[in-house]
């Protein structure tokens, strides 16, 4: 029997919040994982000084988590290959836009028994088609890839205020354990269920959504409001899923934490909300505001509104799926954005 050796992808905010938790979890089963976790850092500076070098020295992400500790046993490096080689098993937890170009570096460069996971809330969607990022890392790589999904506002969970998590696994009953292993904590409360498609596909689609949310409140209209678009997207989020990718997507999965409960915290407390409605009430484009309010976190849900149109498009089905279609024209081509109640 040999440990597992974890490595993440990732660190920006919600990586670091992941990287503390495993952290953490790798020596409480110091049985089954090895002491050391490893953490691929797109490198950057901050203040002057190499983001890794001020990870590895204050044990802390000063950029994208500053303020919380993340462990003497994590050793960040910005070379991803040293990152990942000889790793059982790997942490996708990146910007869904980065996928494809990392994933690229790694291919035939990871231990032939490794397994991942994907903390990622995105869709590989083009014209063509619509790919999950557990299925496009598992083609590229070779690996069995699960998923993770969840009400999980990062900073909320580094205050470790308790919150639920969705684990989607279809392989074997030991690897599901093997990741509720790595994951749960009393504040971190993971359940894990066979449908990693459902999963991930709520994690994308409630970003969508989200935007619609924060049209809602840039405009100034109320919790009532926004509780109908929150229900008009639930709905579009399943009937995407069930149109598009068939039964393996089960309603009971909008049930769990990856579905309602993560749709109803990214609509209020989440970076899409906060800078769609900062897109209403100052008239600045998206990619201003992103930089002005998220200090180099990066936004998900307009970038999938359009993914997702574009898809819709090409199938001719725009119509069927009102409130993502009216969340890209606002986003994208300047339909007013009292739309966003008229239109839905
Ligand atoms: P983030 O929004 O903080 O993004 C910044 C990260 O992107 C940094 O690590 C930065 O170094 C990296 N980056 C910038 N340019 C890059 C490039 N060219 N190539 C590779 N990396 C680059 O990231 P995050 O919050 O960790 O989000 C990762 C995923 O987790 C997203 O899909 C997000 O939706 C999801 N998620 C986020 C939260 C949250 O509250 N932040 C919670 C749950 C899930
Ligand atoms: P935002 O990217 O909108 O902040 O959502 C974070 C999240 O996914 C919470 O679960």
């Amino acid at each position: 029997f040999t440990k597992e050796r974890v490595c993440l992808i990732g660190s920006g905010n919600w990586g670091s919040v992941v990287c503390k938790i495993i952290g953490q979890n790798v020596l409480k089963h110091s049985n089954q994982f090895e002491p050391e976790v490893r953490l691929w850092v797109f490198e950057e500076l901050f203040n002057g000084e190499k983001l890794t070098t001020l990870i590895n020295r204050e044990q802390e992400n000063p950029k994208y988590l500053p303020g919380h500790k993340l462990g003497p046993n994590i050793k960040a490096t910005p070379d991803l290959l040293e990152a990942c080689q000889d790793a059982t098993v790997l942490v996708f937890v990146l910007p869904h836009q980065f996928v494809p170009s990392v994933c690229d570096k790694m291919t035939g460069h990871i231990a032939s028994n490794a397994k991942a996971i994907s903390l990622i809330k995105g869709l590989e969607i083009n014209a063509e088609g619509v790919t999950l990022f557990s299925e496009e890392i598992s083609r590229r790589l070779g690996i069995n890839v699960a998923s993770l999904s969840g009400a999980n506002i990062a900073n909320e969970v580094a205050e470790e205020k308790f919150c639920e998590t969705t684990i989607g696994c279809k392989g074997e009953e030991k690897e599901g354990e093997m990741f509720f292993n790595l994951f749960n904590t009393p504040y971190f409360r993971v359940n894990v269920i066979r449908d990693s498609a459902g999963v991930e596909l709520c994690g994308a689609l409630k970003n969508v959504v989200a935007v619609g949310a924060g049209l809602s409140d840039g405009l100034g209209y109320g919790s009532n409001t926004k509780a109908a678009i929150v229900r008009r997207g639930l709905l579009e989020m399943r009937k995407f899923g069930q149109t598009f990718f068939g039964d393996v997507v089960q309603t009971e999965t909008f049930f769990e934490s990856c579905g309602v409960a993560d749709l109803l915290t990214t609509c209020m407390g989440g970076r899409n909300r906060k800078v769609s409605e900062a897109f209403i009430k100052t008239g600045k484009p998206i990619d201003v505001l992103e930089k002005e309010l998220l200090n180099g976190q990066k936004l998900q849900g307009t970038l999938t509104a359009k993914e997702v149109n574009e898809f819709l498009t090409a199938r001719n089905m725009v119509k069927d799926f009102p409130l993502f279609t009216t969340v890209y024209r606002i986003i994208y081509q300047g339909l007013e954005p009292e739309a966003i109640v008229r239109d839905i």
